[in-house]
């Protein structure tokens, strides 16, 4: 069964692919524009902290415990922790509402890389970004082709399985995103202006923890484990294919830093460009940031505007995929266990396209909405009688359930259960397996998931609720 299920080729797959997952939209377009809105340094400073207490914990964690049984997280909770099965489920149910809206962004990414590129060849673009992604989102029909592309992608690498899909995909597509991501941030820290933008991410200002202290910590607590793919049984899925000899520790040490180090680096290609050539404002401008402003700052450059264009959104596009494929697998490697349970020979190939298929037609319905432009939620939230504004977007209300409600749920259940059922010393037992990797940090570890994991967990998916719903419970 072993064979069937395959394993990482090399510990530097494993962290190409970890690392893959991780660094996604949430790092490029999510930790720019929430800096951004969130006072830059200070939220800065508290995601750090969140990072090394929270997400280097509960990362920890879970590959150890997916490299334990072997097993996704479905199969992980059943096997571990009897009566919590569904935590399994809800691990798996996650990645596939989450999948509905990444995709389309992903396919957002796609389509201005496509239009750039066009742009560099025919000079044929001559409208601002705000028109561009208003002509783009109105079109329902090309955001459901594009998304379609997006998923036949996504399907065409999952299907080669863990080494020869994932691994081969991450393995080239990870390097190249960190050389065209030095490429823009040079180009933008230099533009004339830059230095308000820098000023603005690495100077001292703790004003913004004064006025709204949990406000500041739910969104940073969110992008968090957004950012390091927590909470949703991809570490589980990927430490389960990770061979008994490797250090769980420092892998979970190295996948951390790099994440954080390219949500950094994202901000320096961002942020400085949107001060430089829009003032504090763009850099405020949130969500559209990525597609209104930074657009219209590429445009500004002249000549060259359309090829860092062009290079911009398929770095973007390349770390959208890599964090798809995560999501994806994650409901693949379910069934391909559920068949090892029965005796089953598993067919990966049919099964991912099922996975694929699923997500694009619950995709389908966002494309459409663009971003709530074409009018589809409000009808559906009437008959309903849903409360909360969702600023009238499927996006968001899709995003709300999964990242604002199951994602931190699940996180806190999980610290829960390792902390308190399962045991911290069953995780001790799996990294120190081979008798060669000494857990040092072992009672910072217990510590955290015991006590600090929970309730920060408890308050950050409060702040969510509370930021999602604007009740104000905390402004
Ligand atoms: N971590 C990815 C990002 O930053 C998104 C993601 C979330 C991927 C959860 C997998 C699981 O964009």
């Amino acid at each position: 069964m072993e064979n069937s299920r395959g394993n990482w080729g090399s510990n530097i797959g494993f962290l190409l692919a970890a690392i893959g997952s991780a660094v996604g939209l949430g790092n490029i377009w999510g930790f720019p524009y929430k800096m951004g809105k969130n006072g830059g340094f200070a939220f800065l400073i508290i995601y750090l902290i969140l990072a090394v207490l929270v997400g280097f914990v509960i990362m920890i964690a879970e590959i150890s415990l997916g490299r334990k049984t072997g097993k996704g997280a479905f199969g992980t909770y059943k096997e571990l922790a009897k009566g919590f099965k569904w935590v399994g489920a809800m691990a798996v149910i996650v990645p596939l509402l989450i999948m509905t809206f990444y995709s389309v962004l992903g396919a957002y990414c796609m389509e201005y890389m496509f239009v750039n590129l066009g742009d560099l060849a025919f000079h044929t673009l001559n409208m601002s970004g705000g028109d561009l992604f208003g002509a783009m989102l109105t079109n329902p029909f090309g955001c459901i082709v594009y998304t379609f592309l997006f998923m036949a992608l996504c399907f065409l690498i999952v299907k080669g399985g863990i080494k020869d899909g994932i691994e081969k995909f991450n393995v080239v597509g990870m390097p190249t995103l960190a050389i065209m991501l030095v490429i823009v941030i040079i180009r933008s820290v230099t533009l004339p202006g830059a230095s308000e933008g820098l000023k603005f991410m690495f100077a001292p200002n703790f004003e913004p923890l004064k006025e709204n202290f949990i406000g500041v910590l739910s969104v940073a607590g969110g992008q968090m484990f957004f950012s390091l793919s927590l909470a949703m049984g991809i570490m589980i899925t990927y430490g389960s294919y990770l061979s008994k000899k490797e250090n769980i520790v420092r892998n979970t040490g190295i996948i951390v830093l790099s994440d954080t180090i390219v949500a950094i680096m994202a901000g320096l290609a961002v942020l400085p460009a949107a001060f430089a050539l829009g003032g504090e404002d763009a850099a405020m401008s949130g969500p559209k940031l990525l597609f209104i402003t930074l657009q219209d700052v590429f445009a500004s450059m002249g000549q060259i505007g359309p090829i860092f264009g062009t290079i911009f959104y398929l770095l973007v596009l390349i770390a959208a995929m890599t964090s798809a494929i995560s999501l994806t697998e994650v409901i693949a490697t379910m069934y391909v266990d559920r068949c090892a349970e029965k005796g089953k020979e598993p067919n990966r190939m049919k099964a991912t396209a099922v996975i694929c298929v699923i997500i694009f037609l619950g995709a389908s319905v966002i494309a459409a909405d663009g971003l709530g432009s074409n009018g589809m939620w409000v009808p559906f939230q009437n008959s309903l009688g849903v409360v909360g504004s969702f600023n009238d977007c499927w996006l968001d209300f899709v995003d709300f359930i999964a990242e604002g409600l199951l994602m931190p749920l699940g996180a806190l259940l999980m610290s829960i259960i390792v902390g308190w059922i399962i045991g911290p010393d069953k995780v001790k037992e799996e990294v120190e397996i081979n008798g060669t990797h000494k857990f040092a940090a072992y009672g910072f570890f217990k510590f955290c998931i015991k006590f600090f994991v929970p309730v920060a967990m408890a308050f950050i998916l409060v702040g969510q609720v509370d930021g999602f719903l604007g009740l104000g419970i905390f402004s």
